[in-house]
């Protein structure tokens, strides 16, 4: 049963524990909030994964390789709701987080991340909130993905309600190289930490043309069957 004055909860940031982890366990309102985003991130996960059934039957194997979630902690929460200096609500985590319920899907070839995006975001249940194509448009760091915010209606006993999940969609070797350079952010202070960003920008530009040498020969072995 969600509370009906749930929205409304504000907490004051003064009156936060040191361990927001502990506090959120035990209490009612939030605990229901990360149901609500779990819920999300199982509807949305049901749908990717039909669809990678669905395109299995083809005659190409699974376009989808694995699929991983999360929900953000509520450390995680707090911080990023002081960043933003929104005060920590269940209100403001609803309205200004995109990222409390996150997928990454991990393909096998660059067109089947636009083939799941497409297909996920024709359903006539999905809202699509905002695309960033970070496979198109590199970030600086070399960073590739395809990242998509939408809304998922998820039904309760007695409401329906629109809930926000962050989809990153990439192939595996973009995977591998944002798992080593995620690594990175949290070593800036390593001696030589502009040598490997240079080798690390390096590396991504290598793996990007691998993976699309990797589908054009794809493309010549199924053209040849
Ligand atoms: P936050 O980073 O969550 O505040 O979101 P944003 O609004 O900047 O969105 P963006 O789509 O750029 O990034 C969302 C997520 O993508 C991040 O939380 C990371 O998981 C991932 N990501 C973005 N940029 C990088 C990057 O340079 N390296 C790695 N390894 N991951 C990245
Ligand atoms: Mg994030």
């Amino acid at each position: 049963m969600v509370n009906k004055d749930f929205d409304k909860l504000v907490l004051n940031r003064a009156s936060l524990p040191a361990d927001p982890e502990k506090f959120f366990e035990g209490m009612g309102h939030f605990r229901e909030l990360m149901m609500m985003y779990n819920s999300a991130i199982r509807e949305v996960t049901t749908k990717l994964t039909i669809l990678n059934d669905e395109l299995s039957l083809g005659n190409r194997k699974n376009p989808i390789q694995f699929i991983k979630s999360r929900v953000k902690k509520p450390l995680s929460i707090v911080n990023k709701l002081e960043k933003l200096e929104k005060e920590i609500s269940v209100d403001s985590i609803m309205n200004c987080l995109n990222d409390v319920a996150g997928i990454r899907v991990i393909c096998s070839f660059i067109d089947d991340v636009y083939k799941i995006s497409d297909m996920l975001t024709k359903q006539d249940d999905i809202r699509l909130i905002k695309i960033k194509d970070y496979i198109k448009n590199p970030k600086a760091n070399g960073y590739r993905s395809y990242h998509m915010i939408i809304e998922i209606p998820v039904f309760f006993s007695d409401s329906k309600r629109w809930i926000r999940v962050e989809i990153q969609i990439r192939t595996v070797a973009m995977d591998f190289w944002a798992s080593l350079e995620h690594e990175l952010k949290y070593k800036k202070d390593l001696e030589d930490s502009k040598d490997i960003e240079d080798e690390l920008k390096k590396c991504a530009k290598v793996i990007a043309e691998t993976d699309y040498k990797m589908l054009s020969i794809r493309n010549q072995i199924e053209g040849k069957k």
